[in-house]
């Protein structure tokens, strides 16, 4: 079959196509004919080797992690799943030693999900990762019917969905993002944008219920000033020392500091499929690759400051 695959760590050229040997369905595994697959961070910091220790350095290694396709045989025993459905999920990094980025890919059940007939392959591969780690910050963070919401780095992968979910929640949201992308963020429903750097940024002052970092990297100083007493500060990563900043941010500001990484139970897509299906939430797709140019796709993801999702297609 033809795959993507890593044939070292390091350099954008590391990313190859070319044919290796489909993979033996195992025990409570489905083989499913990947269409769609969504670069997300995790992808290319996989292949820069940010996360060698936990995967080693058996090569050629095939990454990827949302993907959307039609399942081609299950194992003995399943019976939620059959040859010809459409599922899409996403393939933990540490869960698989085949990534989603092939013909074929190689899927536990149980990160497997059937896919509405009403969303495109493309649709579906770019939710899991970034969509249901938005609807955990906003869970995370409390976010309601009339908060006043922050999104920083509101028109990536994780920000976008994050406005359009919050919007849906009726909360008042704030977006930050590049100038040239305050359009958007305004027609993802932002009420106001402001820039994170130069001069259109947040007037001093300025507070919310709730911060939802989508890019995780905000300033920790300014956190506690943009936060009202007993407000909310969730981010996407996972730092070790999390877990401190949360005890001294509580105990010092009053502050809950909190991570949102990724939920994925069956009542969140529950959730997220009901967003999509009443039209509150839909992925801004502006790149798309086939599977022979993924290095260009992990390119643009890393470098190209994409909007919304970038997808391969298979
Ligand atoms: N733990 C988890 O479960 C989990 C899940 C998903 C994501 N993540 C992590 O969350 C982060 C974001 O993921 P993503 O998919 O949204 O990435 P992405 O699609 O690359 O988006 C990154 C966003 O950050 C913005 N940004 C860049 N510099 C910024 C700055 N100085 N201040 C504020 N915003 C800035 C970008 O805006 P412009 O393009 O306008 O500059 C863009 O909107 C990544 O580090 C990812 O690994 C973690």
């Amino acid at each position: 079959m033809k795959a993507a695959f890593l044939t070292s760590y390091g350099k954008p050229g590391s990313l190859q196509y070319g044919a290796l040997p489909e993979p033996d369905l195992r025990k409570d595994h489905l083989l499913v004919r990947v269409k769609a697959v969504s670069v997300n961070p995790v992808d290319w910091k996989i292949r820069q080797g940010v996360l060698r220790l936990l995967l080693g350095s058996r090569f050629p290694m095939i990454i990827g992690s949302d993907f959307a396709g039609v399942v081609k045989e299950v194992a003995p025993g399943i019976h939620e799943f059959k040859p010809g459905d459409k599922v899409y999920g996403v393939i933990p990094a540490f869960s698989n030693k085949s990534g989603a980025l092939a013909e074929i890919a190689h899927v536990r059940q149980k990160d497997a999900r059937a896919m509405p007939e009403w969303l495109s392959f493309e649709e579906a591969a770019s939710l899991p990762i970034a969509a249901l780690t938005a609807t955990n910050g906003l869970r995370r963070c409390g976010v309601k019917t009339g908060s006043k919401l922050l999104v920083n780095g509101a028109t990536g992968g994780v920000g976008h969905f994050a406005v359009q979910a919050a919007k849906a929640k009726g909360a008042h949201v704030t977006a930050t993002c590049s100038a040239g992308n305050a359009e958007l963020a305004r027609e993802l429903g932002a009420d106001e944008v402001y820039g994170y750097s130069g001069e259109n940024t947040i007037p001093a002052g300025t507070q919310f219920d709730a911060i939802l970092d989508a890019w995780g990297m905000m300033e920790r100083k300014k956190i506690p000033q943009l936060l009202v007493p007993g407000g909310s500060y969730a981010s996407p990563l996972l730092i070790p020392w999390t877990k401190i900043q949360a005890l001294i941010a509580r105990i010092r500001y009053g502050r809950k500091f909190t991570s949102s990484n990724m939920r994925k139970r069956p009542e969140d897509y529950d959730e997220l499929e009901a967003l999509i299906r009443q039209k509150n939430l839909k992925p801004v797709i502006e790149h798309t690759f086939p599977l022979e140019k993924a290095a260009e796709a992990f390119d643009k993801a890393e470098f190209g400051k994409p909007r919304g999702k970038v997808i391969i297609l298979v």
